[in-house]
C-alpha cells in the first residue's frame, strides 16, 4: 500500500560527553607548536565547543544512541523499521556499511539498509532518497541517520581546519502518511570543486594510499556556500508553491554562523527562526543537521505543524534543501 506523503515522526540524537571548549582546543594546538584563539574561533565562525569520540567509539555507535532516541519519540521500536539509510563520510570500515552495522546493533535482520556519502549535504540527500523510497511504496518507516566521527580524520597541524569540526549523530524516523510531510527537495552536485574540501586518501594494497586527512579552502567554499544556499531555498520554496513568509524555522548546515545569518537575512527570515546549534557542536558534517532539528525539537521550539526547511551543503561540492511540515 502506497501513501502520497513521508512525514517525520519522531527525532533523536547523540554527542560524545567529550567536550572540548575553544580553550580547550587552544591548549591541545599549543602542545604541538600551532596558535589560535578563543576570539578568532568564535569571532570567525560562532564555535565554542566541539564534541570529540573516545578511541573506538565509531559512527555506528554514535549513530545506535541517536536511533534509539528516535524509534522512542516516534513511539516505534527497531523491529518495525523497514528502511536504514546512513550518511556518513566517517564510516565504521571500508565495507560493510555503517548502516549494516547499525542495524546490527540495533537487533534486527533483513530490512535494507546503505550508507549514503554526499558529505555535509549527507543527511539531506538520504532523507530526500527515503522520503522518495517511502513514496514509492518501497517502505513505510524509515530511519535516517546522519553520523560522523570527524575527530579521526582532523589535520591537527593545520589550524585553518582542526578547530571548526565535530562527532556526534543524528536521526528521524520518516513514515508513510497520508497527510504532508516533506513537501519538495532540491539536491545538486558540481564536480569541478571537489579540490576545495576533500579527504584525499583511501586504502590500497593493504596500506593508506594518499592523505586521509581534511583539506579545506575555506573562504572558497564560504564563498560557494553562501551563494547555493539561497539559490536551493528560493528552489525549493518554488517547488512547493510556499514563499519565504510561509518560513517556520530553517535548519541549514551548522558550519560557521555568519553563512547561516546570510542566509536567513537574505530569505528576511528574523535571527530568531534560525535553528543554530554550531557554537555547542561545531560542524559534525552529516550529523549537523538532524543534531540541530532534534535539539530544536525537543527544545519546544518545532513544533506539529510548522514549517521547516533544512538545508545542507558541503564536499563534492554538494548542496541541497527540504521543505517540510513537521
Ligand atoms: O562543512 C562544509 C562547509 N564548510 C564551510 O562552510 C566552511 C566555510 N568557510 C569558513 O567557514 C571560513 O572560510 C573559515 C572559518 C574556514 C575561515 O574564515 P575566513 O574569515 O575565511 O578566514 P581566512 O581563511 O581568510 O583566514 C584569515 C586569517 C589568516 O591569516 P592572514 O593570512 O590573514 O594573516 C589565517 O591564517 O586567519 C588566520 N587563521 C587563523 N587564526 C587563528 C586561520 N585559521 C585560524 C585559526 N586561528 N584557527
Amino acid at each position: 500500500m502506497t501513501s502520497p506523503y513521508a512525514r517525520i515522526t519522531g527525532t533523536g540524537s547523540h554527542l560524545p560527553p567529550r567536550r572540548l571548549s575553544n580553550e580547550d582546543m587552544v591548549a591541545m594546538l599549543a602542545a604541538r607548536g600551532v596558535e589560535t584563539s578563543d576570539q578568532w574561533i568564535v569571532e570567525r565562525t560562532g564555535i565554542r565547543a566541539r564534541h570529540f569520540a573516545d578511541d573506538g567509539v565509531a559512527s555506528s555507535d554514535l549513530a545506535l544512541h541517536a536511533a534509539r532516541h528516535a524509534l522512542e519519540a516516534a513511539g516505534r521500536s527497531a523491529a518495525d523499521l523497514d528502511l536504514i539509510v546512513v550518511a556518513t563520510s566517517t564510516p565504521d570500515m571500508v565495507f560493510p556499511s555503517t548502516a549494516s552495522i547499525l542495524q546490527h546493533k540495533l537487533g534486527v535482520h533483513g530490512c535494507p539498509a546503505f550508507d549514503l556519502q554526499a558529505v555535509c549535504s549527507g543527511f539531506v540527500y538520504a532523507l530526500v532518497v527515503a522520503d522518495a523510497m517511502v513514496r514509492a511504496g518501497s517502505a513505510r518507516c524509515a530511519l535516517v541517520v546522519g553520523a560522523e566521527v570527524f575527530s579521526r580524520i582532523l589535520d591537527f597541524s593545520d589550524r585553518t581546519t582542526c578547530v571548526l569540526f565535530g562527532d556526534g549523530a543524528g536521526a528521524v524516523v520518516l513514515e508513510a502518511s497520508d497527510t504532508p510531510g516533506i513537501l519538495a527537495s532540491d539536491l545538486h552536485a558540481d564536480g569541478r570543486h571537489l579540490e576545495i574540501l576533500c579527504t584525499p586518501g583511501t586504502v590500497a594494497g593493504g596500506k593508506v594510499s594518499g592523505q586521509p586527512l581534511l583539506k579545506m579552502d575555506g573562504p572558497a567554499v564560504f564563498k560557494l556556500a553562501v551563494g547555493v544556499l539561497e539559490s536551493s531555498a528560493r528552489a525549493v520554496l518554488a517547488k512547493a508553491g510556499r514563499s519565504e513568509a510561509d518560513l517556520d524555522w530553517l535548519v541549514p548546515h551548522q558550519a560557521n554562523i555568519r553563512i547561516m545569518q546570510s542566509t536567513a537575512r537574505k530569505l528576511k527570515l528574523p535571527p530568531e527562526k534560525l535553528v543554530c546549534t554550531v557554537d555547542e557542536h561545531g560542524n559534525t558534517s552529516a550529523a549537523s543537521v538532524p543534531l540541530a532539528l532534534d535539539v530544536a525539537v525537543r527544545g519546544g521550539r518545532i513544533r506539529r505543524g510548522d514549517t521547516v526547511m533544512l538545508e545542507g551543503v558541503g564536499g563534492g561540492f554538494t548542496w541541497g534543501a527540504v521543505l517540510l511540515d513537521y
